[in-house]
């Protein structure tokens, strides 16, 4: 058998809203499958956190995509989710609300989104990539093995979102973060360049009321159907 070329490695991709539960059914997933895991929007977030460090504005367009092309971004591997900008862990800075309503502010920059391209090609390693974000099977992995667009009511995501900031200690309002989620859903979907949206041949799972394990297992399901070894 011939060694598959790590550009032909496969990938699975998972795009979906923000709170849709992306995050941890890709983690599990790429753990069960021993596969690498790309969490584009992270690239997205230290890209808006470089921005305000380097005092740009975030629709800067050349400026942030300029920085986009030099930026120095280092991922822990395995369990170790880790963020690095500059060599300094950035891990709990990228995670706040802002810093997402930054991040979808120059996620809506076309040349910042070209500048950003290679770097999550990169990831295609073999045995095979979990890739998370909102344009992974419509632009990024056009041809991923199994393209999953995630999906949650909007009231859910905001209840799961509270929980979770609530858990790090972090006060916020259960109103307030309904509307932040609203606000980024309507720029991520309404934006010029590879709009929130699913993939033509995508399988929707709506997660609202279901288990993350049920999720994880109906996906190895999907894998299986194309003949994917998930063992
Ligand atoms: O998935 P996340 O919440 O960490 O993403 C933060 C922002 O980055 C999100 O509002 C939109 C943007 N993003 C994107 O445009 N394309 C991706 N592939 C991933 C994230």
């Amino acid at each position: 058998m011939t060694e598959t070329p790590a550009n032909n490695a496969p990938v699975l991709a998972i795009d979906g809203p923000g709170g849709a539960g992306k995050g941890t059914v890709s983690r599990l997933l790429a753990a069960s499958l021993g596969w690498h895991y790309l969490d584009s929007g992270a690239l997205y977030r230290i890209l808006a956190l470089a921005a305000g460090r380097k005092g740009l504005q975030l629709d800067d367009e050349t400026g942030v995509a300029a920085l986009a092309q030099g930026l120095d971004i280092g991922f822990g591997t395995g369990a170790d989710d880790s963020v690095w900008l500059d060599g300094e862990e950035v891990s709990a800075l990228i995670r706040s609300e802002q810093a997402g309503a930054m991040a979808s502010v120059v996620a809506a920059l076309p040349a910042a989104r070209q500048a950003l391209l290679l770097r999550q090609r990169a990831f295609r390693q073999v045995p095979g990539l979990v890739a998370d974000g909102r344009d992974m099977g419509t632009v990024v992995f056009a041809d991923a093995v199994q393209k999953v667009f995630l999906t949650a009511s909007a009231q859910e995501r905001a209840d799961r979102r509270y929980k979770q900031l609530i858990a790090k200690g972090i006060d916020v309002n259960i109103g307030d973060l309904l509307s932040d989620i609203n606000a980024r859903d309507e720029r991520d979907s309404s934006r010029a360049v590879a709009p929130l949206r699913p993939a033509a041949d995508a399988a929707v799972i709506d997660t609202t009321g279901i288990s993350i394990s049920r999720v994880v297992s109906q996906i190895l399901e999907l894998l299986t159907d194309k003949n994917v070894n998930t063992q």
